[in-house]
């Protein structure tokens, strides 16, 4: 009878481990992991490896979708949830659509704002949030202005901009106006300290000099892209500077359809 016993507190132990591994299991692969309330601060140091399948990378609503030229949004007129007014200045002319971030960016917007200006920086916001509908005009008018091949490095298409996410943001600085979404902007205060501080925050320069053959447009020193802390010093620590190498995901130059 004792060994019975015995026998059957041994099970029931395994039992409870078994439960316990299931359902860590479970939260980790849940659809809807939360976007809001990211463990950020998970300690890296109890983390055997990064977790790649953490958050969706195809769920626009994810803070690590892949937007690109192979990867539309699904659907592509898909408009965030909830759309808020980041607590940060933004250009005096700024329209509607812009002037508006994802509610799930504009905390780390607004944390990095306020330590940019803790270190004399005052960043601005240029262009947040972009409809189906803005993005088309916006990239219509690139068309006209450049002509396709030019419009195609610099502008999205419809359906496949960040922006439409609402966790993408350009931002410029106020001690070169001139420089704002321009090239020049990278040497400015401004831009340095993004370049420099932007992964601290949760945010990644989406797309550089270099990266131009994997994320298929020109050098955007002002375009920052929300996907978390995890994920931003994560990339950092591993050197890689694009979503579709880190994720393994299809990009470059040419579009999907
Ligand atoms: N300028 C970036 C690529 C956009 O239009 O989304
Ligand atoms: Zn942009």
């Amino acid at each position: 009878m004792r060994l019975r016993g015995i026998i059957i507190s041994i099970l029931a132990a395994m039992l409870v481990v078994l439960a316990v591994t299931i359902a860590k299991d479970n939260t980790a692969s849940a659809p809807n992991a939360p976007l809001t309330n990211q463990s950020n601060n998970t300690p890296k140091t109890t983390q055997a490896s990064f977790d790649k399948h953490h958050y969706s990378t195809t769920d626009p609503s994810s803070i690590w979708v892949v937007v690109n030229k192979q990867h539309p949004l699904n659907p592509k007129t898909y408009t965030p949830a909830t759309l808020v007014v980041p607590k940060i200045p933004a250009r005096s002319n700024i329209t509607g659509d812009e002037s508006l971030v994802s509610s799930v960016m504009a905390p780390a917007l607004e944390q990095m704002a306020t330590a940019a200006k803790k270190d004399g920086i005052t960043l601005t916001l240029q262009s947040g949030y972009r409809s189906y509908n803005f993005q088309l005009n916006l990239y219509n008018l690139y068309v006209k202005n450049d002509g396709q091949t030019q419009a195609d490095q610099e502008s999205a298409r419809p359906g496949y901009s960040e922006h439409q996410t609402g966790l993408a943001a350009d931002l410029g600085g106020v001690t070169n106006p001139s420089c704002n979404v321009a090239q020049c902007f990278i040497n400015t205060p401004e831009g340095k300290w993004l370049a420099a501080n932007a992964y601290h925050y949760g945010f990644i320069i989406r797309y550089t000099t270099a990266e131009q053959p994997v994320t298929g447009y020109e050098d955007e020193p002002w375009h920052v892209r929300y996907i978390g802390t995890d994920l931003s010093q994560e990339m950092h620590k591993e050197g890689i500077t694009t979503l579709e190498e880190f994720f393994g995901v299809t990009g470059g130059t040419t579009y999907a359809n």
